[in-house]
């Protein structure tokens, strides 16, 4: 039998490849009847995340099977004679088949119905896909009677990670923002806005790290106060936003004796993108008085989460440090307390009116002055469909909770949380000084709270969705307790969470297996 020879002719600039089919046919003299000449169909271009499995859909028309027939699949960029498939002869013939590709690849459906390969369905099927498998496909097959080919473009995206804001303060009351964002492919598309307007950035430069994937960083003046975003995000996805409200510093007499010679200043960053939203909130200080010295030498070891130093722990590091955490039953009449289970006392006569304040706030043990802790709190009433709204999580260093509905819950009184706005379904609150707001896409129906004592931050996870909510850097002195508050008028509960058993393997997912140990 002859075996058909092949050569290539690439037409530059052109969507096709065309092969010249050289060697003899098979049957001589037998010319091939109308009936079994095809043509290469393809759809093209494809898209894929990195990672994911790619069909590249190609098939002969008018059906017919290509069971006997030679298919064979090629990257552009490749010699024709290392494959990334090679069907003939009724099996696959990977003596050829270029590595990268060895055992990612087969025959795929261009859709469910197609029939396969008995319909001509000669569909390339590429399991975990690469940035390197970006490029131009050629589907080739030839019968003994025809062949054709058709080329397809293959491009790998890859969605990077939110972007990072972080804000420096200029003298004439401006801020330089930059926007950080890295692990995109390809190239993404950044910008800027206000509240009202974009904003043309001062410059946007992108690198390209030694995997392949860009990174992209920008900055741009803005004056103070102001809400501002950037946004980066690939043609065809939805692209990921830091969000970023710059308030007004405040008053220098106000940190005096705290940290004097500072200024704090709290700002948000948002970033929105369901699952993967990673929400990166900073704490920035500005030097405001250079010329003091002394006390200040002890303020520059106050935590600057910056986005270039500064990480926070995933989700499963933070949750290798669970522990047991009891709620501090004081008898307290607004407060209902069952176990580890905690709501506001609905018959209770509020003194502090609709306003959430100390009055409600539950206190839990064991107290930490050092290491590392993490613990959950559950906002889902068992058996009902109902998400708690109003609520305060995180920590203090006050042994008993002052019964005074005009304490001030702030950061230099001992309090850190994060807590839930009842009444913006989109919002959550740090209690920094000025506040700062979050928009998240959903609220947390479990919140992990993680506290590094020795590094002085204390950070929020949002548990089913495995994502960062944000972190404080906190100046804790002496014992900190855990903080919780079952705020008004939601009749939800709280529910701490016992520590998993078998708290050994960090992959499987806390939640999953707390249900799994009530199951059993
Ligand atoms: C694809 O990647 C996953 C996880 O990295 C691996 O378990 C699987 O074996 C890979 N499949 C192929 C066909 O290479
Ligand atoms: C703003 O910050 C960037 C670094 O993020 C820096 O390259 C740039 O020079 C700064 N611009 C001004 C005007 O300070």
């Amino acid at each position: 039998m002859g075996k058909p020879r092949v050569t290539i002719a690439a037409l530059a600039g052109n969507r096709m490849i065309y092969f010249w089919f050289l060697g003899l046919l098979s049957s001589p003299g037998c010319a091939a009847p109308v009936s079994e000449t095809f043509t290469v169909s393809v759809k093209s271009p494809v898209s894929v995340q990195r990672g994911q499995t790619a069909i590249l859909p190609c098939w002969l028309t008018p059906s017919q099977s290509a069971e006997d027939m030679e298919v064979r699949w090629n990257h552009w960029n490749d010699e024709f004679d290392t494959p990334v498939l090679l069907y003939k002869g009724r099996t696959f013939d990977n003596s050829s088949q270029k590595a990268s590709y060895a055992g990612r690849v087969s025959f795929g459906l261009k859709e469910e119905t197609s029939g396969g390969l008995k319909a001509g369905d000669v569909s390339l099927k590429l399991e975990n896909v690469t940035i390197e498998d970006a490029g131009k496909y050629i589907c080739y097959v030839s019968s003994s009677e025809d062949y054709d080919s058709a080329s397809i473009s293959l491009s790998v995206t890859e969605t990077g990670r939110s972007p990072l804001l972080s804000a420096v303060m200029k003298d004439d009351n401006k801020v330089n923002m930059s926007c950080q964002s890295d692990g995109w492919h390809p190239k993404p598309e950044l910008s800027w806005s206000d509240s009202k307007k974009a904003l043309i950035p001062a410059n946007v430069s992108f690198s390209k790290n030694s995997a392949g994937f860009y990174s992209v960083h920008s900055w741009v003046l803005v004056s103070s106060p102001s809400e501002v975003s950037c946004s980066v995000g690939l043609f065809n996805e939805a692209p990921k936003e830091a969000r970023m409200h710059l308030g007004n510093p405040p008053p220098l007499q106000e940190e005096s004796g705290f940290s004097a010679g500072w200024v704090a200043f709290g700002i948000l960053l948002v970033a929105v993108l369901a699952a993967l939203g990673a929400l990166y909130f900073l704490y920035f200080r500005k030097k405001a008085n250079k010329s003091k010295s002394g006390n200040d030498a002890t303020d520059d070891n106050e935590p600057l989460l910056s986005a270039a130093t500064w990480k926070p722990a995933t989700p499963s590091e933070a949750s290798k440090y669970y522990e047991n955490v009891q709620l501090v039953d004081t008898g307290n009449p607004l407060i209902t307390i069952q176990g580890s289970i905690l709501r506001e006392n609905i018959n209770a006569k509020f003194p502090d009116g609709d306003r959430v304040t100390c009055l409600t706030v539950v206190r839990g043990s064991p107290g930490f002055s050092s290491g590392r802790h993490y613990w959950e709190v559950s906002l889902e009433t068992a058996n009902i469909d109902l998400l708690k709204t109003s609520w305060w999580i995180g920590v203090t260093d006050k042994h008993e909770i002052p019964h005074d509905d005009s304490f001030p819950p702030t950061k230099k009184n001992g309090f850190w949380f994060l807590s839930s706005c009842p009444k913006q379904e989109d919002t959550l609150h740090f209690n920094t000084e000025p506040e700062t707001f979050i928009h998240v896409q959903s609220k947390p129906k479990t919140v992990g709270v993680y506290l590094d004592f020795d590094n002085r931050e204390l950070s929020f996870y949002n548990v089913e969705e495995k994502c960062w909510i944000g972190s404080l850097a906190a100046k804790f002195t002496g014992e900190v307790f855990p903080l919780f508050n079952p705020g008004k008028g939601d009749p939800g509960t709280m529910k701490i969470l016992p520590r998993p058993a078998q708290d050994q393997s960090n992959n499987t997912e806390p939640v999953a297996k707390l249900q799994k140990e009530q199951e059993d």
